[in-house]
Protein backbone atom coordinates (compact mmCIF):
# COMPACT_ATOMS: atom_id res chain seq x y z
CA UNK A 1 0.00 0.00 0.00
CA UNK A 2 1.34 3.33 -1.06
CA UNK A 3 2.34 5.45 2.22
CA UNK A 4 1.67 9.33 2.15
CA UNK A 5 3.24 11.90 4.38
CA UNK A 6 1.73 14.84 4.39
CA UNK A 7 3.16 18.66 5.28
CA UNK A 8 1.00 21.36 6.33
CA UNK A 9 1.43 24.72 8.32
CA UNK A 10 -2.12 25.91 9.15
CA UNK A 11 -5.67 24.25 9.55
CA UNK A 12 -5.10 21.61 7.32
CA UNK A 13 -8.53 21.19 5.53
CA UNK A 14 -6.76 19.97 2.28
CA UNK A 15 -5.14 17.56 4.99
CA UNK A 16 -8.41 16.04 6.34
CA UNK A 17 -9.85 15.42 3.15
CA UNK A 18 -6.39 13.75 1.45
CA UNK A 19 -6.63 11.84 4.98
CA UNK A 20 -10.68 11.24 4.96
CA UNK A 21 -10.08 9.95 1.24
CA UNK A 22 -7.36 7.32 1.80
CA UNK A 23 -8.87 6.21 4.66
CA UNK A 24 -12.45 5.97 3.00
CA UNK A 25 -11.55 4.18 -0.04
CA UNK A 26 -7.99 2.76 1.05
CA UNK A 27 -6.23 3.57 -1.89
CA UNK A 28 -3.15 4.65 0.07
CA UNK A 29 -2.48 5.04 3.34
CA UNK A 30 -1.65 8.61 5.70
CA UNK A 31 1.34 7.76 7.84
CA UNK A 32 2.45 11.15 9.25
CA UNK A 33 1.20 14.61 9.26
CA UNK A 34 4.26 17.13 9.72
CA UNK A 35 4.53 20.85 10.13
CA UNK A 36 6.56 23.60 10.85
CA UNK A 37 4.42 25.46 12.97
CA UNK A 38 3.77 23.23 16.53
CA UNK A 39 0.51 25.28 16.75
CA UNK A 40 -0.91 24.27 13.36
CA UNK A 41 -4.16 23.49 13.88
CA UNK A 42 -4.02 20.94 11.41
CA UNK A 43 -1.91 18.65 13.78
CA UNK A 44 -4.64 17.97 16.52
CA UNK A 45 -7.07 16.98 13.90
CA UNK A 46 -4.99 14.44 12.31
CA UNK A 47 -3.87 13.03 15.43
CA UNK A 48 -7.66 12.49 16.46
CA UNK A 49 -7.84 10.43 13.11
CA UNK A 50 -5.07 8.28 14.04
CA UNK A 51 -2.90 9.56 11.96
CA UNK A 52 1.05 9.77 13.93
CA UNK A 53 2.04 13.93 13.90
CA UNK A 54 5.23 15.62 14.24
CA UNK A 55 6.01 19.41 14.48
CA UNK A 56 9.65 21.09 13.84
CA UNK A 57 8.98 24.52 14.83
CA UNK A 58 10.86 26.95 11.40
CA UNK A 59 11.62 29.82 14.20
CA UNK A 60 14.23 28.20 16.30
CA UNK A 61 16.08 27.82 13.08
CA UNK A 62 16.53 31.41 11.70
CA UNK A 63 17.84 31.60 8.45
CA UNK A 64 19.35 28.55 8.41
CA UNK A 65 16.70 26.78 6.48
CA UNK A 66 19.28 23.54 5.91
CA UNK A 67 18.80 22.97 9.77
CA UNK A 68 15.49 22.92 9.80
CA UNK A 69 14.75 20.63 6.88
CA UNK A 70 17.39 17.76 8.17
CA UNK A 71 14.98 18.08 11.37
CA UNK A 72 12.13 17.66 9.52
CA UNK A 73 13.75 14.88 7.52
CA UNK A 74 13.56 12.63 10.62
CA UNK A 75 9.91 11.72 11.13
CA UNK A 76 9.17 11.95 7.53
CA UNK A 77 12.42 9.19 6.71
CA UNK A 78 10.91 7.37 9.73
CA UNK A 79 7.61 7.08 8.57
CA UNK A 80 9.05 6.03 4.89
CA UNK A 81 6.80 7.71 2.81
CA UNK A 82 6.56 6.70 -1.05
CA UNK A 83 4.53 10.10 -1.55
CA UNK A 84 4.86 13.56 0.37
CA UNK A 85 1.65 15.67 -0.22
CA UNK A 86 2.40 19.69 0.71
CA UNK A 87 -1.19 20.53 1.85
CA UNK A 88 -0.98 24.34 2.85
CA UNK A 89 2.16 23.86 3.88
CA UNK A 90 3.95 27.41 3.58
CA UNK A 91 7.66 27.26 3.93
CA UNK A 92 9.88 27.16 0.77
CA UNK A 93 11.84 24.08 0.23
CA UNK A 94 15.45 23.84 -0.52
CA UNK A 95 16.41 22.09 -3.93
CA UNK A 96 18.32 19.49 -1.92
CA UNK A 97 15.23 18.91 -0.41
CA UNK A 98 13.10 18.79 -3.20
CA UNK A 99 15.15 16.40 -5.12
CA UNK A 100 15.02 14.03 -2.62
CA UNK A 101 11.52 13.49 -3.28
CA UNK A 102 11.10 14.77 -6.67
CA UNK A 103 8.90 12.78 -9.11
CA UNK A 104 6.75 11.81 -5.34
CA UNK A 105 5.96 15.09 -4.03
CA UNK A 106 2.87 17.08 -4.54
CA UNK A 107 1.82 20.25 -3.63
CA UNK A 108 -1.60 22.03 -4.07
CA UNK A 109 -1.49 25.95 -4.87
CA UNK A 110 -4.60 28.49 -5.06
CA UNK A 111 -4.22 29.60 -8.36
CA UNK A 112 -4.55 28.34 -12.21
CA UNK A 113 -0.71 28.24 -12.60
CA UNK A 114 1.35 29.33 -14.26
CA UNK A 115 -0.54 32.30 -13.06
CA UNK A 116 -0.01 33.55 -9.46
CA UNK A 117 2.70 31.40 -8.76
CA UNK A 118 3.76 32.74 -4.69
CA UNK A 119 1.48 34.28 -2.41
CA UNK A 120 -1.68 36.69 -2.32
CA UNK A 121 -2.98 35.03 -4.92
CA UNK A 122 -6.86 35.60 -5.11
CA UNK A 123 -5.71 39.39 -4.21
CA UNK A 124 -3.51 39.02 -7.59
CA UNK A 125 -6.61 37.38 -9.40
CA UNK A 126 -8.73 40.46 -8.54
CA UNK A 127 -6.59 42.95 -9.52
CA UNK A 128 -6.33 41.35 -12.85
CA UNK A 129 -9.87 41.39 -13.68
CA UNK A 130 -9.48 37.78 -14.28
CA UNK A 131 -13.29 36.46 -14.99
CA UNK A 132 -11.51 32.39 -13.69
CA UNK A 133 -9.64 31.80 -10.68
CA UNK A 134 -8.96 28.52 -9.25
CA UNK A 135 -5.99 25.86 -8.25
CA UNK A 136 -3.41 23.41 -9.48
CA UNK A 137 -2.03 20.54 -8.20
CA UNK A 138 1.37 19.88 -9.47
CA UNK A 139 4.45 17.74 -8.60
CA UNK A 140 7.02 19.99 -7.02
CA UNK A 141 10.37 20.82 -8.87
CA UNK A 142 13.37 23.21 -7.38
CA UNK A 143 11.71 26.32 -9.14
CA UNK A 144 8.36 27.51 -6.98
CA UNK A 145 5.16 26.66 -7.95
CA UNK A 146 6.29 25.01 -11.60
CA UNK A 147 6.41 21.78 -11.81
CA UNK A 148 4.01 19.60 -13.91
CA UNK A 149 0.26 20.27 -13.60
CA UNK A 150 -1.61 16.98 -12.59
CA UNK A 151 -4.84 18.74 -12.00
CA UNK A 152 -6.76 22.11 -12.08
CA UNK A 153 -10.60 23.35 -10.68
CA UNK A 154 -12.01 26.55 -11.58
CA UNK A 155 -13.96 28.72 -10.19
CA UNK A 156 -15.87 31.57 -11.85
CA UNK A 157 -14.96 34.97 -9.98
CA UNK A 158 -18.39 36.70 -9.16
CA UNK A 159 -19.11 40.55 -8.93
CA UNK A 160 -18.70 42.28 -5.31
CA UNK A 161 -15.77 39.17 -4.21
CA UNK A 162 -13.60 39.92 -2.01
CA UNK A 163 -9.99 37.96 -1.89
CA UNK A 164 -11.82 35.95 0.86
CA UNK A 165 -14.74 35.43 -0.50
CA UNK A 166 -12.78 34.00 -3.86
CA UNK A 167 -10.30 32.26 -0.98
CA UNK A 168 -13.49 30.27 -0.08
CA UNK A 169 -14.88 29.29 -2.90
CA UNK A 170 -11.02 28.26 -4.91
CA UNK A 171 -10.98 26.33 -1.38
CA UNK A 172 -14.06 24.30 -1.55
CA UNK A 173 -12.99 22.85 -5.48
CA UNK A 174 -9.12 22.37 -3.96
CA UNK A 175 -11.32 19.73 -1.18
CA UNK A 176 -12.23 17.72 -4.71
CA UNK A 177 -9.64 18.16 -6.16
CA UNK A 178 -6.44 17.06 -4.37
CA UNK A 179 -8.21 13.82 -2.99
CA UNK A 180 -8.85 13.25 -6.97
CA UNK A 181 -5.75 13.88 -8.16
CA UNK A 182 -3.85 12.13 -5.61
CA UNK A 183 -6.21 8.40 -6.36
CA UNK A 184 -4.79 9.03 -9.73
CA UNK A 185 -1.15 9.86 -9.31
CA UNK A 186 -0.96 6.55 -7.05
CA UNK A 187 -2.54 4.66 -9.83
CA UNK A 188 0.49 6.05 -11.71
CA UNK A 189 -1.85 8.28 -13.77
CA UNK A 190 0.01 11.73 -14.37
CA UNK A 191 -2.59 12.53 -17.36
CA UNK A 192 -3.95 16.27 -16.50
CA UNK A 193 -7.41 16.32 -14.30
CA UNK A 194 -9.81 19.32 -15.65
CA UNK A 195 -12.78 19.90 -12.73
CA UNK A 196 -14.95 22.96 -12.96
C1 LIG B 1 -4.93 26.36 0.73
O1 LIG B 1 -5.74 27.30 0.08
C2 LIG B 1 -3.73 26.03 -0.12
O2 LIG B 1 -4.00 26.00 -1.49
C3 LIG B 1 -2.81 27.17 0.22
O3 LIG B 1 -2.97 27.36 1.61
C4 LIG B 1 -4.29 26.97 1.98
C5 LIG B 1 -4.19 25.98 3.12
O4 LIG B 1 -5.45 25.67 3.64
N1 LIG B 1 -1.46 26.86 -0.14
C6 LIG B 1 -0.59 27.74 -0.57
O5 LIG B 1 -0.83 28.93 -0.69
C7 LIG B 1 0.79 27.17 -0.91
N2 LIG B 1 1.64 28.17 -1.44
P1 LIG B 1 -5.64 24.35 4.52
O6 LIG B 1 -4.57 24.38 5.62
O7 LIG B 1 -7.02 24.50 5.10
O8 LIG B 1 -5.48 23.16 3.63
Amino acid sequence: MTRVALLISGGGSNMLRLVEAMQAEGFARPVLVASNDPEAAGLAKAAALGIPVAAVDHRSFGKDRAGFEAELLKPILAAQPDVLCLAGFMRVLTPDFVRRFEGRMLNIHPSLLPKYPGLHTHQRALDAGDTQAGCTVHQVTAELDAGPILGQARVPVLAGDTADTLAARVLGQEHRLYPAVLRRFVAGDRSLLQLG
